[in-house]
């Protein structure tokens, strides 16, 4: 583990990618590495340079009540490399070239599973059983009411007081001949968080050769219950500082309005000549003095024949990095971190360090029969495909 958190720059991927693959840490009960086709060294073969499609994993450490968590690195023939735990799901780096060829890690997180199992920004994570807010916690379904916490008062906030990215889950890698991953796995027990019925969710982590990071979730319930899930990755395409001169796209021609306490109206509302208009590039930091508190709010996707569709684009101009993500989800909550504050609890990253872009159904939906269902039965499955593709300019 402290090995891969040393790693930076390109020096750091070699050694992830020749160092760390001597020592293929054997299969635990939780996590176990397979082989699907082809191993991932011969998959990789030929590519002509230093990079190998490769996953590789170790040991990352214990949970404070013993469980022992591994760490798995995704790696590609074009120097892109993600780092995943089966603690949350928790994606805890992300490294990507710039335009001219250095890496840096573009995600925010800790440096220690310690500081994950604190109460914290959500670094990383897969959220759920419903993500974002639910109105005073409450909501009826099938003329019962349910409680949940109420633990970002007034609201139930990503799950909970034990979300999804306080868990452990199972985990399986797999390599293929123009992929690698890791597929990860979680049972929610019926009445877990105050949730109804035994929700199973899956959620696969690829990567390829086409710097496409890709989340594809699953999920079948034994109750109607609601789901919302998403991964909650904070993204700083320069590797630091913060995200005010980046640049943002959101193919959203509106957004959804919210109270004072971040719980959207119901009603849809235009960007057009507002500082949420983001249907053509700005730099985040341009208007978000115009927006109280800066961006916390949910846009609504464009409707799109092709899926997943075309959804958000991020720039940072002194790289050249850019990110560009793709959702079959009909929201996504663009998050300027306006809550880090530099301290310990924000692994020190200063306000504004971060952005987060979630792809996800409407907060509060259980409550707003007007948004877009997320009440999943019994004999549905819920299904969302994410990819997030990296490139410079
Ligand atoms: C929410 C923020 C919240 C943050 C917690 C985001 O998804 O939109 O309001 O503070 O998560 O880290």
């Amino acid at each position: 583990m402290i090995q891969w958190k040393l790693c930076s720059g390109l020096l750091g991927l070699l050694i992830f990618l020749t160092g760390c693959s001597q020592e293929k840490s054997p299969p635990t009960d939780s996590s176990k590495a397979t082989s699907e086709n082809e191993t991932s060294k011969d998959a990789a073969m030929n590519t002509g340079n230093e990079f190998q499609l490769a996953i590789q994993s170790e040991p990352y450490g214990a949970t404070a009540d013993g469980q022992e968590i591994n760490q798995f690195l995704l790696s590609n023939d074009k120097g892109v490399s993600v780092s995943i735990i089966n603690y949350g799901a928790i994606v805890t780096a992300v490294y990507v070239p710039d335009r001219e060829g250095k890496t840096e890690n573009i995600t925010l997180g800790f440096d220690t599973l310690a500081e994950y199992e604190k109460k914290g920004p959500y670094f990383g994570a897969i959220c759920g059983r419903y993500a974002n807010r639910i109105a005073d916690g409450k909501f009826t379904l099938d003329g019962k009411e349910y409680q949940l916490a109420q633990n970002n008062p007034p609201s139930h906030l990503h799950g909970g007081e034990q979300g999804f990215d306080k868990k452990v889950w199972a985990a399986e890698s797999f390599s293929k001949k123009d992929e690698v991953g890791v597929r990860l796995s979680l049972v929610s027990p019926d009445g877990e968080e105050g949730y109804p019925g035994k929700l199973t969710l899956n959620v696969v982590y690829t990567l390829n050769n086409d710097n496409e990071f890709k989340i594809d979730y699953t999920a079948t319930s034994d109750q109607a219950t609601p789901i919302n899930v998403t991964n909650h990755c904070y993204w700083n395409l320069a590797g630091e500082g913060t995200i005010l001169d980046q640049e943002l796209v959101l193919n959203c021609d509106q957004y959804l309005p919210v109270s004072d306490v971040a719980i959207p109206t119901g009603k849809l509302a235009a960007v057009k000549e507002t500082p949420m208009d983001f249907t053509s590039a700005h730099k985040i930091g341009e208007r978000i003095a115009q927006v109280e508190g800066g961006y916390d709010h949910c846009w609504v996707v464009n409707p799109s024949e092709k899926q997943p569709a075309f959804t958000a684009r991020v720039k940072d101009p002194d790289s050249g990095r850019v990110m560009e993500i793709f959702t079959t989800e009909p929201g996504i909550q663009f998050y300027t971190g306006n809550f880090l504050d530099g301290t310990e609890a924000s692994g020190g990253y200063p306000k504004n360090g971060g952005l987060c872009l979630e792809a996800q159904h409407f907060p509060n939906s259980p409550n707003q029969p007007e948004f877009p269902n997320t009440i999943l039965k019994p004999g549905e499955v819920y299904e969302q495909t994410t990819v997030h593709k990296f490139s410079v300019e």
